[in-house]
């Protein structure tokens, strides 16, 4: 019960461990501020913003330089034309982000036979333009959330949206980075691993695994207070069930 307390206690008071110094630095302090995103409201967002952002994801880093990745674009309107449902929570613009080793296929055609790398690697790479992106919006005063579940928007729909999308094989939806202005205040600090399971000395810290338990639980009391009609595992179940099906599609990816 007192452990119950304390992790309902943590879940309001955590905030990021950084000294003040550091903390206050401006691009430090976008990093450290990004939230989700789960409520955005109706007013435009300048078609330069919009740019700037795709730009942002252009720029990030990659293996090799192979940029293996495309961002496909929509509006509010184009999105409601396509899928016939609006952009999750109310969103502006999304753009699907996927790893695509596809477009390499007639320029780099050594790296054929080293599917489970490329794929690695690709999935990496747009990882890394999805959040060039994300910190891009923060820096431009808007708000954003990556989406690989809630309204059929990412790596958890694939089948869907490789037929929507009209993907090829090679390319692979991992995440609709949605964006916008933000409806009221930012959402508090979801819970992070303790620091110890994740900053390692060294070498690697297998006690890490034994140190998760109040952060799970805080995990399943926060999902509590912003779902009060679920819960945690049920929700996992509901995962479970959609990532069995995902796993074909990526498996089919491997054996091209
Ligand atoms: C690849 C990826 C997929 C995600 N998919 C979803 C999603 O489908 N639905 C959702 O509500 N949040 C989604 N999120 C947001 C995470 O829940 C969120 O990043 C995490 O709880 C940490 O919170 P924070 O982003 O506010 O720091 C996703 C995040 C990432 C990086």
């Amino acid at each position: 019960m007192l452990r119950t307390i304390k992790n309902f206690y943590a879940l309001f008071t955590g905030k990021p461990r950084a000294a003040e110094k550091q903390r206050s630095q401006e691009t430090m302090n976008l990093i450290l501020n990004r939230r989700s995103c789960r409520s955005f409201i109706d007013e435009e967002i300048a078609e330069e913003d919009v740019q700037a952002i795709l730009e942002a994801g252009r720029f990030a880093p990659s293996a090799v330089n192979l940029q293996t990745w495309s961002f496909i674009t929509f509006t509010r309107q184009e999105w409601r034309k396509h899928f016939d449902r609006p952009i999750p929570f109310n969103g502006m613009h999304a753009m699907v982000i996927c790893a695509d080793i596809y477009k390499l296929k007639n320029h780099f055609s050594d790296f054929i036979e080293t599917p489970y790398v490329n794929i690695s690697f690709a999935l990496f790479n747009a990882g890394l333009a999805a959040m060039n992106m994300t910190i891009a919006a923060q820096a431009l005063g808007l708000k954003s959330i990556m989406l690989s579940e809630t309204g059929k928007t990412g790596l958890l729909d694939f089948a869907y949206l490789k037929e929507k999308l009209g993907l090829p094989d090679g390319v692979i939806p991992l995440t609709t980075l949605v964006i916008g202005k933000a409806k009221g205040e930012k959402p508090g600090v979801p819970p992070r691993q303790p620091w110890d399971a994740t900053v390692m000395k060294n070498t690697y810290n297998e006690k890490g695994s034994e140190m998760l338990d109040d952060w799970q639980q805080q995990m399943f009391i926060g999902f509590k207070l912003t779902h009060p009609l679920s819960n945690f595992q049920k929700q996992l179940e509901y995962y479970k069930k959609k990532m069995v099906e995902a796993e074909e599609e990526i498996k089919k990816q491997y054996r091209k």
